[in-house]
């Protein structure tokens, strides 16, 4: 802080909802950003040396050079998403900067969006909206545009955390589905409760899955997990959905997979290099494309900033805040 008596300065990178920028005036000496440009890596660095805390969103880089910028005021990176490898955490660590997330609060939204992606993958409803919106329609049949069912099906998911849970009981609860997971530190009577029934590996997973949801999160190890090879092992009819994060997948190699029919679809809310979207998919009907919509609800998004400003609210008031992750 810059003296005993102010309060601590909050730089925002991006607009949040307007409940969340009020409330953040009220506790600090917030520094809005009102024309919601992001902000360059020029200016990051430059609120690392004028502000006490940053409050960044999930598309902001926060790398080494900019944590490492001197001289350095900011004490605590308050990540405005539950997911934080947009933050060089290694290095927040080595210079004992506090980094915080939002876990939690956008599970379910989250959830029901990789059940949206699921549903609209397998009854071809994006690609039934662009056949009306472009005057395709001749009328009902038979044989148009059939899709596959989703009740009673094989469901896997690839990492059982808060959302990859949320979403098993979706799926068991709502659909009948029989869900199978891979995800090694979860232990197996905690999963069997939401419905899941654990496998070896990822490979197993793929192999006997109809649909495949994602709910890793980014690290070294999981970057282009599901690759050319993985997505070989997949039935013919299968599935593929991603709420993660882009760098999963291989996102070439999973062009290349629902062009040659490899797989059958898939349902991507998230991308490698967002915003930009790999110009092979484009092309695909078989792909719904969102625009990382996961967590896009008014009541999550100011249950997230809410999150944070608690978060900062404790480190301000020398007590420890609840969602540290370095
Ligand atoms: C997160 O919080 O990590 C989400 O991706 C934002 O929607």
């Amino acid at each position: 802080m810059s003296n005993s008596t102010s309060r601590p300065v909050v730089v925002i990178t991006r607009r949040l909802p307007e409940a969340v920028e009020r409330h953040a005036t009220e506790l600090f000496d917030a520094r809005l950003n009102s024309s919601d440009t992001a902000l360059t890596a020029e200016q990051l660095a430059e609120a690392m040396r004028s502000g006490d805390a940053l409050l960044p969103t999930v598309s902001d880089a926060i790398t080494s050079a900019i944590l490492s910028v001197s001289p350095r005021r900011v004490k605590i990176v308050a990540n405005f998403g539950v997911g934080y490898d947009n933050i060089d955490i290694a290095t927040a660590r080595s210079l004992g900067i506090v980094v915080t997330n939002t876990p939690d609060v956008l599970t379910d939204d989250t959830a029901d969006l990789a059940m949206t992606l699921l549903l609209m993958a397998a009854r071809r409803a994006g690609e039934g909206e662009r056949h009306i919106r472009a005057g395709d329609w001749t009328g009902w049949g038979p044989t148009h545009m059939l899709g596959t069912s989703v009740s009673g099906k094989t469901l896997g998911i690839l990492g059982l955390g808060r959302i990859g849970r949320a979403v098993a009981r979706r799926a068991v609860e709502g659909f009948g589905m029989r869900v199978i997971y891979f995800d090694p530190p979860v232990p197996i009577g905690e999963a069997r409760a939401y419905g899941a029934s654990p496998r070896q590996s990822v490979e197993d997973v793929l192999r006997e899955s109809d649909f495949v949801s994602l709910h890793m999160p980014a690290s070294p190890e999981n970057h282009h997990l599901i690759n050319a090879d993985r997505l070989a092992l997949m039935p013919r009819h299968a599935i593929l959905i991603n709420t993660a994060r882009g760098g999963v997948v291989d996102e070439p190699a999973l062009a290349a997979a629902l062009k040659s029919h490899v797989i059958a679809a898939a349902g991507l809310d998230v991308f490698e290099r967002e915003p930009k979207v790999d110009p092979a998919l484009i092309t695909l009907e078989n792909v719904v494309l969102l625009p990382h919509l996961g967590s896009a609800t008014i009541e999550t998004r100011v249950a997230m900033g809410e999150r944070a400003l608690s978060n900062l609210a404790a480190f301000f008031a020398n007590a420890p805040p609840h969602d540290r992750v370095a």
